[in-house]
């Protein structure tokens, strides 16, 4: 077993899911890039406009692959021990383009969301936060075998929370923020070291257990 202090630092993909140029998600995952590097880890920024995929369309898949924005998406979280999403709420639910991003991404194999470390933040101006749009997206992460943190952050009122200093402007959700930060980043680091003993996702259970229709990988991250 190594000692702590031969251990390479974690490294983490901070992904804003909002294209707006002053979208309050996007303020969120920079004040996540702050806390991960404050706390002595690696933090990549990135946006969804970084990894542009059309809507998903299985003929596309069949005739032309899995296009280059999810290549690009796959090869950033395989630099990565963990993903943090700070996502916007859409009707009560998970933005379009994010689950449409998971759903091309999902079609590698190895598929890049199993066993993955995934802390979900969101930012709204109402008072849920974008809390309700985290659940929803908690589900297809989940079900890819993603370890969804159970504490979630959701900013409500960000209007009036992100100020012109970009920092968030009450000191006890300031306090709260950062606490989520550095207790996800624990999981991440225990989780690295002492990985679990899963063995296989499996995509789809089977009545009975069949290679015609089960999609089960075998191969752990
Ligand atoms: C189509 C649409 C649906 C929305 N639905 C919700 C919602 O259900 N709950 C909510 O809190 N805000 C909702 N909003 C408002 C967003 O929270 C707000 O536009 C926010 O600024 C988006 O995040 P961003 O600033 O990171 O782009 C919605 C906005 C749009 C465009």
């Amino acid at each position: 077993m190594s000692s702590t202090t031969d251990r390479r630092p974690l490294s983490f993909l901070v992904m804003t899911g909002s294209r707006r140029a002053d979208s309050f998600n996007t303020k969120l995952a920079r004040l996540a890039v702050d806390a991960v590097e404050a706390n002595g880890a690696s933090a990549a920024f990135a946006t969804i406009r970084d990894f542009e995929v059309p809507d998903y369309d299985g003929d596309a898949e069949r005739s032309d692959g899995i296009p280059p924005g999810a290549e690009r998406f796959r090869e950033r979280l395989n630099d990565v021990d963990a993903l943090v999403i700070a996502s916007p709420e859409y009707n009560a639910s998970v933005p379009g383009v994010v689950k449409n991003l998971i759903d091309w991404a999902s079609r590698f194999r190895p598929q890049p969301f199993n066993e993955l470390q995934v802390l979900l933040l969101s930012a709204s101006p109402s008072m849920v936060g974008g809390n309700r749009g985290l659940w929803a997206l908690r589900v297809p992460l989940e079900h890819l075998g993603a370890r969804v943190y159970p504490d979630m952050f959701s900013l409500a009122a960000a209007h009036t929370q992100l100020g012109e200093d970009g920092r968030i402007a009450d000191e006890t959700l300031r306090e709260r923020f950062e606490a989520n930060i550095v207790n996800f980043m624990n999981l991440v680091e225990a989780a690295t070291h002492y990985p679990c003993v899963k063995k296989a996702w499996v995509e789809y259970l089977g009545e009975r257990p069949d290679p015609a229709f089960d999609r089960i990988q075998a191969e752990t991250r």
